[in-house]
């Protein structure tokens, strides 16, 4: 899978396995500094999500981050939002209709655990579906407010 990458070494005692992590790329930059510290930051919870599923933490723990990483990205949507109009983004709608999907996608994963827990299944679904949905949405379409800014200048 593109952008993932193992971070051995982490900490994780002798034969526990590595977790899979995102890291930021310029790939997915938007030329807007805030912006671009916002994507940081979701990747950043999303790690940490993937990670305290991945090694067992309570259900309390990964009830909590599954909360505030839905709290954070429909915060950061709607900035974003804002900011791809302000730059006049021709990619304003189909960045609005992403969002409203990646919610929808949350949302149902919000369900799962709130029906079955942390389980396997979820666990996967976070790895490869979420991760993939919101990093595959800031190369290809977040990156998209990159041309915007450097023609029209930084508005933020
Ligand atoms: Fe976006």
């Amino acid at each position: 899978m593109p952008g993932v990458i193992l971070c051995p070494g982490q900490g994780d005692p002798i034969g526990v396995p590595s977790v899979p992590a995102i890291n930021w790329d310029q790939s997915m930059a938007t030329g807007v500094d805030a912006v671009d510290d916002w994507n940081k930051k979701v990747i950043v919870w999303l790690n940490t999500l993937l990670a305290a599923m991945l090694r067992g933490k309570g259900q309390m723990e990964i009830h909590d981050l599954l909360d505030q990483l839905g709290a954070f990205t429909a915060a950061y949507f709607a900035h974003e939002e804002e900011c791809v109009v302000r730059h006049k983004c021709p990619a304003a709608k189909k960045n609005a209709a992403a969002h409203d999907k990646a919610s929808m996608l949350l949302d149902s994963l919000n369900a799962e655990f709130e029906r079955n827990g942390a389980t396997a299944h979820l666990t996967v679904r976070i790895e490869t579906v979420l991760m993939r949905v919101l990093t595959g949405h800031m190369k290809q379409i977040d990156s998209g407010l990159y041309p915007c800014v450097q023609a029209f200048g930084k508005t933020v």
